[in-house]
């Protein structure tokens, strides 16, 4: 019987929530199966600052590098948002995926039937959506030196450097092809090459690629404000998305209103020995500790990890469940409307489980 061992990192905000909820899921779709999980929880960011003085401290680290993969809720609010550089909760989390080695971060963006009425876009024009954002993940402007600050004339300046190697575009867009393989052999990579150089080696890089392995997929290139535009015009004209740390981070959040919440989106952060699963939403602090958050994220955060651990079909059962909960009426704040039933954050995550179908 396989064991999986499983870092907990719920965090902050919504965080511990939703991560309760995926965890709940977890076990109710290995219960039946002839695989179980083993978890250890860690804090990290504002949680790990207020105990350790450090969003990401080392012990964390190491007990992430020794798992099959770390499920991570979110990080950050107002109480820790006065602090600056590596003692802002964010930066754990970036020194997390960095560590890990995590450099393809993967956003799936489904507008199922069920939902297509509740986006703030024409339901015509969002049905049917399929995209996968492959998002660059420990490279560009969040990691590029130099970045800093310092008194400039009168005033003051401050920098940040947008820098990519060749070797970080190829094998970020070689994941994203081996995607587009799988799915409907189309792939859209977004930059900004007709203003940036760091853009233009990003351009000529994936179209060699394209070229030397990938000949077969349809290769289009787009600039990133166009993108942003596309996405909310006609998305369904997306298969694979591959873009820069940055781009992707806007892209997504946008992609991530087609189905009406931000708290719908799961993501993968791949390319090392261990995987980091997340919810994209953050700790929205607002509505935190109120069984308002939608745990839909962080549960299709955990299929995504059971892909990743190599059981396909318990991934699918999540996936299933998910839609079946949808297709039910059952809705948390966030996307509730006429009609709905209205759920809390663990009512939710119970539908979820109730309609997981039986190996
Ligand atoms: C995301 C988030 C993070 C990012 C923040 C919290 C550092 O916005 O995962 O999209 O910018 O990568
Ligand atoms: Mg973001």
């Amino acid at each position: 019987m396989n064991n999986y061992s499983i870092v907990l990192l719920p965090g902050d905000g919504i965080g511990p929530e939703v991560v309760a909820e995926a965890v709940a899921t977890l076990d109710a779709v290995a219960a039946p199966r002839d695989f179980a999980f083993r978890y250890t929880e860690q804090p990290v960011g504002g949680a790990a600052l207020d105990t350790h003085n450090d969003p990401l401290p080392d012990a964390v680290l190491e007990h992430c590098l020794a798992a099959n993969a770390v499920l991570l809720g979110a990080v950050g609010g107002a109480k820790w948002d006065h602090l600056t550089g590596a003692q802002r909760p964010e930066s754990g989390l970036l020194k997390l995926r960095k560590a890990l080695g995590a450099f393809a971060n993967l956003r799936p963006v489904m507008v199922p039937d069920a939902l297509a009425t509740a986006s703030p876009l024409r339901a015509e024009a969002v049905r049917g959506t399929d995209l996968l954002v492959v998002r660059e993940l420990t490279g560009g402007i969040y990691f590029g030196e130099p970045r800093g600050r310092a008194p400039e004339g009168d005033g003051e300046k401050a920098f940040n450097t947008m820098v990519y190697h060749t070797t970080e575009i190829e094998r970020v867009a070689r994941i994203a092809f081996d995607w587009a393989d799988k799915r409907r052999r189309r792939i859209t990579s977004v930059d900004k090459a007709n203003v940036l150089v760091v853009s233009q080696l990003w351009r000529e890089t994936v179209q060699k690629l394209h070229d030397q392995d990938f000949p077969a997929i349809e290769l289009e290139h787009m600039y990133v404000d166009n993108a942003a535009m596309q996405l909310v015009l006609n998305p369904r004209q997306f298969d694979v998305i591959v873009t820069g740390n940055l781009f992707g981070d806007i892209l997504s959040d946008a992609a991530a209103t087609l189905g009406g919440s931000l708290g719908l989106l799961p993501s993968a952060s791949i390319g090392g020995p261990v995987g980091l699963f997340e919810p994209v939403h953050g700790s929205a602090p607002d509505i935190a500790g109120q069984g308002k958050a939608n745990p839909i994220a962080a549960i299709l955060s955990v299929a995504m990890m059971l892909d990743f651990l190599e059981q396909p079909a318990a991934a699918q059962a999540v996936r299933r469940a998910v839609d079946a909960a949808l297709d039910a009426g059952a809705r948390t704040a966030d996307l509730c409307r006429d009609g709905h039933r209205r759920v809390s954050t663990k009512e939710m995550g119970e539908e979820i489980r109730r309609n997981l179908p039986t190996p």
